[in-house]
């Protein structure tokens, strides 16, 4: 444990200390109930504005700050994608219609420490194919996330994502990546969802970051709309992402942004009525 005091290695990824996943735990664990709790309101009707001032509401409640109001001259407590927007979507007044499917992103900071994730949510009755979009990009992040262990790169963890993503002739995009976070927001690596096996910097215990994979029905290009913002698919297709922060662990990792009602992932309304 002598070495492990929150050095950075030299591609500047930081080592965290053995007791900082505590802190990691307890912001994780609010982004992840303020994802539990916003499921309730997610209908046809709403609009995105309305679902934001909720988690807004839910931040404040907590007695915690939100890492995105302001980040960047950002004003919202949350990202929330509908469609074929890729990420970034600012809320406003679009109302969600039936069958809409879409991501919301959190970023809470807790006592100084950040948790970031996001998760995919349906509006009403949802189609096969947007079914099987959600399906295999929440289960990309988690092939992601069995190949992160100390040895093993982060080439390793994008490879994982890409083939399966591929093999399910869907796209993988490349413009948008996860990042290491703790402390702060977003600090090295870049966490590609791509990538070849053995490449990239070597995984250690003590590195915090996220995995956040994008996927497309169609093709990987995205361009962003005139807002410098919202991110959308150049060819219009579907968009799906899931995102979890993480630590290395000595034998592999933990997850700090586990859904505290088991609702990560959109089935969980089916298996409840
Ligand atoms: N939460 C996003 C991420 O996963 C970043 C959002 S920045 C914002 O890194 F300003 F757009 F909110
Ligand atoms: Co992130
Ligand atoms: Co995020």
């Amino acid at each position: 444990m002598d070495e492990f005091k929150g050095r950075l290695t030299k591609d500047g990824i930081r080592i965290h200390n053995a007791g900082d996943s505590a802190g990691m735990f307890r912001a994780g664990a609010l982004a992840a109930r303020i994802l539990d709790d916003v499921a309730d309101m997610i209908a046809p009707g709403v609009t995105t504005e309305a679902i934001d001032a909720a988690i807004q509401r839910m931040v404040e409640a907590a007695g915690a700050t939100s890492a995105t109001i302001g980040y960047r001259g950002y004003q919202h407590a949350s990202c929330i994608s509908v469609n074929h927007v890729v990420c970034h979507g600012i809320p406003g007044a679009k109302v969600l219609k039936d069958g809409d499917i879409l991501n919301i992103d959190v970023t809470v900071i807790v006592d100084g420490w950040f948790g970031d994730t996001s998760r995919m949510y349906v509006a009403g009755n949802v189609s096969r194919r947007s079914e099987r979009l959600i399906q295999v990009t929440h289960d990309a992040l988690m092939k992601g996330i069995e190949a992160v262990r100390p040895g093993k790169t982060f080439g390793d963890i994008g490879h994982a994502i890409q083939t399966y993503v591929e093999a399910q002739r869907m796209s993988v995009v490349r413009d948008f990546c996860g990042h290491g976070l703790g402390q702060v927001f977003h600090a090295p690596p870049n966490v590609l969802h791509y990538g070849r096996p053995g490449t990239a910097a070597v995984l250690e215990e003590g590195m915090f970051f996220t995995i956040e994979p994008m996927v497309n029905l169609g093709r990987p290009e995205t361009k962003v709309l005139a807002d410098d913002w919202t991110a959308v698919t150049r060819d219009k297709s579907l968009s799906a992402q899931f995102e979890h922060s993480i630590g290395v662990t000595a034998d592999g990792c933990e997850i700090f942004t586990l859904s505290p009602g088991g609702r990560f992932h959109p089935t969980w309304r089916k298996s409840a009525s």
